[in-house]
């Protein structure tokens, strides 16, 4: 299968940004034409979330970005990554960071969304705090339905884009069921809490879709938009139920125990909850023996959008919801630039390795053109696509300063394309990281490239695109 450097496809008269593009990505390619690898072993199923569905405590809350426990197993074996301290500076649900300890590696997680600080702290507490009377206080919950006689309503915290997105029974269960916990100690309230979470989406009438979240006509909400129909809502009942025993089933020692014995943790996990771009500067140097992350893709997708019905069960507030946004790395038109050197006067070279990647550069004086010809969807594609690449050039530096010499970073990431032009995200970074540290082994390549967006494809034409996981050594 052949894999395709940027092209202008279809436009028959390619302008000369985009030819200048072309010609640059061409060159990047020739430079690591022996580094490229389209890895037949790596599927989709093995980099995606696709292979936690089944896996016993990955499969509890469905982390739709997440990869999966077996490709952390499967890159820790070919590379013998077996002991010591590993770091995921995004770590999401944690999958880098359980996977490491199982396999009796500590990990340290840093995460910004409480998302995903919940779902590891849930999974924490489950493995190490939880009592046997706590497990049998969580199947009375599931067998009697405790929350059903409970005369104590709370309700349900909600943010201007969460308002209307549950049934009004299901509102009224969901808050009945969080009055009922309050009585409970610290961890089974955790726990009820997180199944809960696992089913929100469920239960609700949105569905998470990339960019933002997308409303069920059944909603009331979605008048003069497309109709979109989820399919099933699930009943609050019948979903919470399910959940916690889908819970008891992988974690309680009565059951399962073998399952239980296989994800069992061995080894420490911590987890620092903040923005990496704050956290990462106070890491010690040459502390880590891997690094394994997914950072967000470059592609507009809002998690804070995606994930406003957790954020708002969890108590985020709207100024709460805009910081995050800000604080995130920037991939949505709504970020602002951060003051990276105020952040950090360190990152001086950092910024100047983005100054000098001509790739880069080339694509955003293409956008800023776009831009001035009024032909972008949207005016803040080039300032995402700024911010994107100088903030992950901090990034970078930040890891080759906390590796220990010789260390791998592995990055899963995925190219996109903006207005025509195909941004080669693995050839930027991977020459931006040899800049500050690192010689790039190699840049896998899953199999299948995939598409964009339909209108995009609609205007330029279909190219694949490159999704892949990068391997840098630290020198
Ligand atoms: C692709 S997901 C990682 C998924 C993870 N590998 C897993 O398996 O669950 C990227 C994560 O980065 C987080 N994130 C975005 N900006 C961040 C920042 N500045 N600091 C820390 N985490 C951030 C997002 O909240 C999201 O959880």
């Amino acid at each position: 299968m052949q894999y395709t450097t940027a092209s202008t496809a279809v436009l028959s008269q390619p302008p000369e940004f985009l030819s200048t593009i072309r010609h640059l990505d061409k060159q990047l390619h020739d430079r690591f034409r022996n580094r490229f690898d389209i890895d037949p072993t790596l599927s989709r199923f093995l980099v995606s979330f696709q292979g936690n569905k089944t896996r016993p405590s990955y499969r509890w809350y469905k982390f739709k970005e997440a990869f999966s426990a077996s490709l952390v197993e499967h890159l820790f074996h070919k590379y013998g990554i077996n002991a010591g301290r590993i770091l995921d500076p995004f770590a999401g649900s944690g999958t880098a960071l359980f996977a490491a300890s199982a396999m009796g590696i500590d990990a340290d997680g840093i995460e910004l969304l409480p998302i995903g600080r919940e779902i590891i702290a849930a999974k924490q507490i489950l493995d190490a705090e939880f009592t046997p009377e706590d497990f049998e206080r969580l199947c009375q919950w599931s067998t009697l339905r405790v929350w059903k006689e409970s005369q104590i309503s709370v309700p349900l915290p909600e943010l201007r884009i969460t308002q209307g997105a549950y049934p009004e029974k299901t509102k009224k269960a969901i808050e009945k069921y969080i009055g009922a916990y309050q009585v409970e100690n610290s961890r089974v309230q955790s726990i009820l809490r997180f199944a809960l979470l696992c089913v929100l989406e469920s239960i609700s009438f949105t569905r998470k879709d990339g960019q933002y979240l997308r409303w069920d006509y059944r909603s009331g909400r979605t008048q003069g938009k497309k109709i979109f129909d989820k399919g099933e809502i699930l009943e609050f009942d019948q979903a919470i139920c399910e959940k916690i025993n889908e819970i008891l089933e992988d974690v309680s020692p009565n059951h399962q125990t073998t399952l239980f014995a296989a994800e069992k943790l061995q080894a420490q996990i911590r987890l620092f909850e903040g923005s990496c771009l704050q956290i990462l500067p106070q890491l010690p140097d040459s502390t880590y023996d891997a690094i394994l992350t997914s950072p967000p893709y470059c592609n507009r997708y809002d998690y804070t959008r995606t994930y406003a019905l957790e954020l708002a069960l969890l108590g985020t507030d709207e100024q709460k919801l805009l910081r995050f946004r800000q604080e995130m790395l920037s991939c949505t038109v709504e970020n602002r630039p951060k003051d990276l050197l105020d952040i950090n006067p360190q990152w001086a070279t950092a910024l100047a390795a983005a100054d000098e990647e001509e790739l880069l550069q080339a694509i955003l004086k293409y956008l800023e053109d776009q831009k001035a010809q009024r032909a972008l969807n949207n005016n803040g594609i080039p300032r995402i696509m700024k911010g994107y690449f100088y903030e992950m050039a901090c990034v970078i530096a930040e890891c080759a300063r906390v590796l220990k010499p010789n260390a791998l970073l592995f990055m899963v990431n995925d190219n996109v394309r903006y207005a025509g032009a195909s941004v080669s995200v693995d050839m930027i970074l991977s020459d931006i990281a040899e800049k500050l540290g690192f010689y790039v082994e190699r840049i896998l390549v899953l199999p299948n490239g995939k598409g964009n967006s339909s209108q995009q494809m609609g205007e330029y034409g279909r190219e694949a695109l490159r999704k892949g996981i990068y391997i840098w050594r630290k020198l």
